[in-house]
């Protein structure tokens, strides 16, 4: 009886705790956009198989696969910045066709992947302060297998050597362990994003959250070299969760924002090792932008 009570109490306190926010609260962009990857409610899938796609037509995707057919619209309500009618959720997929071949002959079999694609490494979101921002959730239907290594949203430098930043999640491979430092990645629990730096420390982490958004935005000082993490989940305003960190953010680079698939048991990783045959899995995405943050503007 006593523990039964006990256990009343708790889940009053987890009811008074729960946030009120609810899909009609959602937040303004209140910051100049500089890429905006937010999609309108009546885009076609086609759309994105042209030069109309906020999103890079040709890249990063299976040899013999087209964006519509990766692409779907799940039902979903929108995310907090893709307000109550004018966006909608975008879901990226991978299967057993999703293998890239880069510059047209180096056959990437180590990776499963889809890649959302924003600028071109030399636009505006390389400079100043820009705060980049994305919002995802789980398909149950087509969940990750956490046994695998996972890169889910990155800023890739242009020289292809590094990421400025990366979101990963699962099993983190040897090959991954941070280039330099002691804040190891191996044996984190499989289930938690890993936001990476540059050399691949672990500077923040958060379990995956089932059936609700989940919100990031990292500010990325170009002129500081620093990147800060903000995060919040559903409709609730984003709130930092580090403080401004040292990062070179040199050498300018791409947002791709999708499912990156490792392999196990592998060298190389890029192009050899293991994966299962048969998998079907995605990640739905919204709010999807890239703000100015000169003077400290994040939006929330
Ligand atoms: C994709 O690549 C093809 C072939 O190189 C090119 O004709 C087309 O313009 C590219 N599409 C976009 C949107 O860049
Ligand atoms: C794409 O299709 C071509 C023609 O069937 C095939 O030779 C090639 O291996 C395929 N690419 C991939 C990555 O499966
Ligand atoms: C990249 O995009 C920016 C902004 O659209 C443009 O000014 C610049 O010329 C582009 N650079 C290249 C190399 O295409
Ligand atoms: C890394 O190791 C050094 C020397 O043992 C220690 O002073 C430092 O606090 C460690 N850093 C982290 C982030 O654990
Ligand atoms: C997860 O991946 C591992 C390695 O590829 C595989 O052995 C295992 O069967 C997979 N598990 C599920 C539930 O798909």
């Amino acid at each position: 009886m006593a523990i039964f009570r006990t256990k009343c109490l708790a889940l009053l306190a987890v009811f008074t705790g729960l946030s009120i926010a609810t899909p009609s609260s959602h937040s303004a962009i209140k910051c100049p956009i500089t890429i905006d990857g937010r999609i309108p409610r009546n885009t076609p899938l086609s759309t994105f198989d042209t030069a109309a796609s906020p999103f890079d037509a040709n890249y990063t995707k299976g040899q013999n696969l087209t964006w519509s057919q990766i692409l779907k619209y799940p039902d979903v309500d929108p995310s907090k910045f893709d307000g109550s009618s004018h966006n909608k959720a975008l879901e990226v997929t991978i299967n057993d066709f999703s293998i890239f071949v880069s510059g047209g002959t180096d056959v990437q079999h180590g990776f499963r992947r889809a890649g959302l694609l924003m600028g071109n490494g030399s636009d505006a979101s390389n400079e100043g302060v820009k705060t980049f921002h994305w919002s995802m959730r789980q398909d149950w239907h087509a969940r990750m297998n956490l046994t695998h290594e996972y890169m889910n949203v990155w800023h890739e430098a242009n020289d292809y050597a590094s990421n400025q930043f990366s979101l990963n999640v699962g099993i983190m491979l040897e090959q991954d362990k941070p280039k330099d430092g002691n804040v190891s990645t191996i044996g984190l629990d499989k289930r938690q994003w890993k936001v990476l730096d540059r050399r691949n420390n672990v500077i923040w982490t958060q379990k995956i959250v089932w059936d609700e958004w989940q919100n990031f935005a990292v500010t990325v000082d170009y002129e500081k070299n620093t990147l800060q993490i903000y995060y919040s989940e559903g409709y609730d305003p984003l709130r930092p969760v580090t403080k401004p960190v040292p990062n070179d953010n040199s050498g300018g680079g791409q947002f791709q924002i999708g499912i990156l698939k490792k392999p196990t048991e592998t060298t190389s990783v890029v192009f050899d090792g293991y994966q299962e045959s048969g998998i079907f899995e995605g990640q739905i995405y919204g709010g999807i932008f890239i703000e100015d943050s000169n003077r400290g503007c994040v939006s929330r």
